[in-house]
């Protein structure tokens, strides 16, 4: 067996191992993203590993992201006669993308499986991945979310001020600190400078509208949003406080500003990614009629 990149030419045969195990609409949903991610240039021909015995037996795909992390799709294997068994195609393919992680100095490979898949979950356990928690896709309509929300009241006045420009104010600072005793993927704490986390969130916005939360003149915490999908969703990509002005109902109030702020734009539904052992987050979302969408378990592959 051959391990090796793909062709351009081998791009449409791929698209469709890698999305033809779902039912529609979500394989044609899939199916699309990944065309439109190699089209503006997010994936590229050598993202993509072939494992051939002759024929392509197996792909397995990558997405590098700019804060030196890549997210690995699970391995998928063509049907054959070849009698190449299945796991060893799958050790094959992954453990050759993790000789290249090393080489390339990424720090964390992040695989998102469906928690009933036990398949793939043997598999990655078996190359030192693990399984570290479910994060749970929440949306909610904008129309609903607004009529549960209170005015802020003096002991939570903040303005909202924009950030085109992060570079050379406070905000990479802040929403560092916004990550101290966070009960959203802790492990991922400290494993990642200001500038990689920066670049990892401008990667998941291609439309940011981004925020410093500011009370009492001091920047305590950031809100970012990503409008790409505008009017039909916003993405809540992260809303983040510093440890002292936790629970103290601020969350809430900023919360309540990005809803108003969506309907004077139209959106109608706003979607978010959540670790399910955020407690708080899931309390606060909860508040504005935010309901499970999806569940992915998380599994980490950390360089040593
Ligand atoms: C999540 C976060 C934005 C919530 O903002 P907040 O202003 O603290 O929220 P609230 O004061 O409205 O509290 C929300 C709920 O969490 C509870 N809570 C707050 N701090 C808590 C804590 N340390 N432990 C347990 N529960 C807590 C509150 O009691 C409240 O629950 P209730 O509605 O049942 O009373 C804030 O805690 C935070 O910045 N956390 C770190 C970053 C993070 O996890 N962001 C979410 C990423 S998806």
């Amino acid at each position: 067996m051959q391990i090796s990149t793909a062709t351009t030419s081998e791009l449409p045969q791929f698209w469709d191992l890698l999305t033809n195990h779902l039912p529609n609409p979500q394989r044609t949903d899939l199916r699309l993203h990944l065309q439109h991610l190699f089209q503006i240039g997010k994936l590229a021909t050598d993202d993509l590993l072939v494992a051939r015995a002759g024929q392509p037996v197996g792909v397995l795909l990558w997405q590098r992201h700019r804060d030196r992390t890549a997210t690995l799709w699970p391995p998928r294997l063509v049907e054959s006669e070849t009698g190449t068994k299945a796991t060893d195609i799958a050790d094959a393919l992954i453990s050759e993308r993790l000789r290249q992680s090393d080489r390339l100095g990424l720090r964390l490979v992040l695989s998102f499986l469906d928690p009933a898949d036990p398949t793939n979950s043997i598999i990655l356990a078996r190359h030192q991945f693990r399984r570290t928690t479910h994060l749970r896709t929440l949306q909610t309509q904008v129309s609903e979310a607004l009529r549960g929300t209170a005015a802020p009241t003096e002991a939570t006045s903040f303005q909202l001020h924009p950030v085109l420009h992060p570079a050379g104010t406070d905000f990479s600072t802040v929403l560092l600190a916004t990550y101290q005793d966070t009960c959203d993927c802790p492990e991922l704490e400290g494993r990642r400078s200001a500038a990689e986390v920066l670049a990892g969130y401008r990667d998941a916005c291609q439309r940011p509208l981004w925020f410093r939360i500011v009370a009492a003149q001091r920047t305590v915490g950031v809100l970012l949003l990503a409008t790409d999908e505008e009017p039909v969703r916003w993405q809540l990509v992260y809303l983040g406080l510093i440890p002292s002005m936790r629970g103290r109902g601020l969350g809430a109030c900023v919360l309540a500003e990005a809803f108003r702020w969506a309907a004077r734009q139209r959106v109608q539904a706003m979607q978010l990614i959540v670790d399910v052992r955020n407690h708080p987050a899931l309390r606060l979302y909860q508040r504005f009629g935010f309901h499970t969408v999806e569940e992915r378990a998380l599994w980490l592959w950390m360089r040593p």
